[in-house]
């Protein structure tokens, strides 16, 4: 029986799904940290495929708190894009953790899918998740525990999704899959959509005088995600059937 000392709305989630499947469900804990929004918009997407068929589903989303590096995030767009994104590469170079919130739904105990969703930052998880991972409270999300991962970055998703699954891994949990999402263009386009999006907030036609794709998730994401989700529950219920 899952006991989680969340919030009333993922409480009620929680009850939601159970009748509306009437059977017992999968518990899915989906967490992750997120600055621009995308990796909550994959977790949404995740969630709704999960819910559809019959999982206890709880998002959860890690905070950084750290005075070191909190304030630049508590805005949109970036107040010194340059400024405020390389200030992030010396703790980043060295795999640095520091103080997050950690929500009640990603310290709780038992459940039979972990979902990490990793942004990139410098090639590899971002501070917050990082932080996460290396946390009392994960190591007792993830022991003995089915994990899946998804990264989202501009472009660079491997050395973050093997940190990840290194570290989710030596805290007891069992990898079971994982999924990238990257942004339009190539190295220059992209990089400077990205840091279009970071200044000012928006998609534009041109930044410094180039011509830049869209930033952010690319069309097809939602569908990407959902599928990914199905996989996930397909492995579930097999699991299970396998245990009888
Ligand atoms: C400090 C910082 C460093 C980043 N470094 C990289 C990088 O090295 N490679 C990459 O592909 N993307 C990098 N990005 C882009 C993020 O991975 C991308 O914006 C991602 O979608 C962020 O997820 P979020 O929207 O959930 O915050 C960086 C972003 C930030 C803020």
């Amino acid at each position: 029986m899952l006991r989680v000392r969340g919030s009333d709305r993922i409480e009620s989630e929680r009850a939601m799904s159970s009748t509306e499947s009437g059977t017992t469900s999968h518990r899915v804990l989906i967490v992750y940290y997120t600055y621009t929004q995308q990796a909550l918009k994959v977790a949404e997407a995740m969630a709704e495929t999960f819910r559809g068929r019959g999982c206890d589903v709880s998002l959860a989303k890690i905070e950084l708190t750290d005075k070191r590096w909190a304030d630049r995030f508590t805005r949109f767009p970036l107040k010194h894009a340059y400024g405020d994104v390389l200030g992030m590469f010396p703790a980043q170079l060295r795999g640095a953790t520091g103080e997050i919130h950690i929500p009640e739904a990603a310290r709780a105990e038992d459940y039979d899918l972990v979902c990490i969703g990793s942004p990139t930052w410098f090639f590899k998880p971002s501070v917050p998740i990082r932080s996460y991972l290396k946390s009392v409270e994960a190591g007792k999300v993830l022991d003995g525990t089915h994990f899946a991962i998804y990264v989202v970055c501009r472009r660079y998703w491997s050395i973050n999704m093997k940190a990840v699954r290194k570290l989710a891994t030596k805290r007891g949990g069992t990898f079971v899959g994982d999924l990238h999402f990257v942004y339009a263009g190539k190295q220059v386009r992209s990089f400077l959509a990205m840091m279009n999006n970071f200044k000012y907030g928006e998609n534009r036609e041109k930044y410094l005088g180039v011509k830049i794709p869209p930033t952010n998730l690319q069309v097809g994401y939602h569908e990407q995600a959902g599928a990914f989700a199905d996989r996930l529950v397909d492995g579930l219920e097999n699991k299970s059937a396998g245990d009888v």
